[in-house]
């Protein structure tokens, strides 16, 4: 039998990603192995939304050159949003050359062909696609992680060209699933079990299929499905949420009250220098709105700290939005610049220490209400979806509320009994990060 591992980086589009990598292994009989140094066959999906996730890439890398002297047969390959970038190859192929098979993030199903090819030839294989027109998700039998949850994809790339980021460069231009076809892999699921579904883009709410259908139309569709009872997704950008997205919150009974909704940064001045295309009267607009609709939804965001040009005043204004929101939790980042990227070539970039000063004061105003809003859940109890084991003690498990609150919690039961289960927890203690409670 031989075997295989996925090391996975990045964000959901690439764990779902993996997940269709693995099903692709398996239906050429590979099996799982837990060790990525023991495989027959490992495959390293990279990230490269900032430059911390490269390093970490090549350290990794650094660490195969032995695994792939000792064991010729050895085969490693490297996918993702790395690959995308033609320096990136040029760097494997220079200074890593045990790397045997690099393709990319549009040419997925392109993989047993090249892990074929490379068994019988020997040859090492490098195959990467730009802009991809076709969607081969139908295609897939993916090997999900989780048996009672699911990634769904509804678009693919993104348009927006934020001025930071590499994603529209990594994963192309964006493109819609067919509504149908989206519809017709959640029943699918429905039927194995699966309650929970989270669709995702980079940009969710610019989905808009070929019949145009749009991101509203599909959550209404996906709300009708017997046996899903939770929907999620990601990525929503301020430029394009519309009003009618916004009342499915109250229309849809299925959708959980929660929304990440990135503002990445509190200064107009900024916004409009990252091209994100709205200002913060906007941003609080779509805020307000959101709460009058669902009063209780939970609100997470992104922020990016230390934008070439910002100054202190400017850095004032991301305080106080984050201090007029008010959110249950946040993503912060120090802005690493990415080549090929308009912002990389800014002038007044600034000075990692004042990065870093800045950073800090934000993730205490971020932690600080963050423990503030998690204080107001103790002693209620919700309903909570339980994923599996608790990562703190064993005798715990871990499950997510409505609002995607991360719960661990004890109970009686047995693992088999109550994972992917909804139970009644009662909230014991709160925490910045999650919240402890006990069965009811
Ligand atoms: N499509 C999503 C997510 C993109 S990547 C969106 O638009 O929100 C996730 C987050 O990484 C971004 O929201 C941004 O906050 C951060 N990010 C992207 N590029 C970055 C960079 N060059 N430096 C620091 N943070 C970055
Ligand atoms: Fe990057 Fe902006 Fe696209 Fe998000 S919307 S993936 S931040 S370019
Ligand atoms: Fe990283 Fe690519 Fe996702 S750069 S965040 S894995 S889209």
């Amino acid at each position: 039998m031989k075997t295989y591992n996925i090391i996975t980086y990045g964000c959901q589009m690439n764990e779902h990603d993996s997940e269709n990598i693995a099903g692709l292994l398996e239906a050429m009989g590979y099996t799982h192995e837990d060790d990525a140094f023991k495989a027959d066959v490992t495959v390293i999906n990279t990230c490269s939304v900032r430059d911390n996730a490269d390093k970490r890439f090549f350290g990794v890398l650094g660490q195969f050159k032995k695994v792939r002297k000792n064991n010729p047969d050895f085969v490693l390959c490297v996918c993702g949003c790395m690959p995308q970038q033609p320096h990136i190859v040029e760097k494997i192929n220079k200074q890593f050359s045990w790397v045997d098979i690099v393709f990319g993030t549009q040419n997925i199903a392109q993989f047993p062909q090249l892990l074929e090819q490379r068994l019988t030839t020997g040859r090492r294989q490098r195959a990467i696609v730009d802009n991809n027109p076709v969607i081969t998700e139908d295609e897939m039998k993916p090997k999900r992680m989780y048996r009672h949850k699911a990634l769904v994809n509804i678009t693919y790339g993104c348009n927006n060209f934020c001025t930071y980021c590499i994603v529209p460069y990594t994963r192309g231009r964006e493109k819609s699933r067919v509504m149908s076809e989206v519809v017709r892999e959640i029943e699918c699921l429905a039927q194995d079990g699966v309650k929970e579904v989270m669709l995702l883009g980079q940009n969710v709410d610019s989905y808009r299929d070929p019949a145009g259908h749009s991101f509203a139309d599909l959550i209404k569709a996906v709300n009708d499905i017997d046996g899903i009872e939770r929907i999620r997704f990601m990525t929503s950008h301020p430029k394009d949420i519309s009003d009618e997205m916004i009342d499915c919150f109250r229309t849809c009974d299925k959708l959980c009250h929660n929304i990440h909704l990135p503002v990445q940064s509190g200064s107009d001045r900024i916004l409009k220098r990252m091209n994100r295309h709205y200002d913060t009267a906007r941003y609080l607009e779509i805020v307000d709105k959101l709460r009058a609709v669902c009063p209780d939804i939970t609100i997470s965001t992104d922020i990016i700290v230390a934008f070439p040009g910002e100054t202190e005043a400017d850095f004032e204004e991301t305080l106080n939005i984050a201090k007029r929101v008010r959110y249950d939790s946040a993503f912060t980042f120090i802005y690493s610049p990415r080549k090929g990227t308009p912002a990389a070539s800014f002038p007044e970039q600034i000075p990692d220490g004042i990065a870093h000063k800045r950073f800090d004061r934000l993730v205490d105003v971020m932690n600080s209400i963050s423990l503030e809003k998690n204080l107001e859940y103790k002693d209620k109890v919700y309903d909570v979806l339980v994923e599996g084991v608790s990562k703190n003690a064993d005798d715990a498990y871990a499950g997510r509320t409505d609002g995607f609150k991360l719960v661990n919690f004890t109970s009686d039961r047995k693992p088999e009994d109550i994972i992917g289960t909804t139970v009644k927890v009662r909230i014991t203690e709160s925490k910045t990060f999650s919240l402890e409670g006990v069965e009811v």
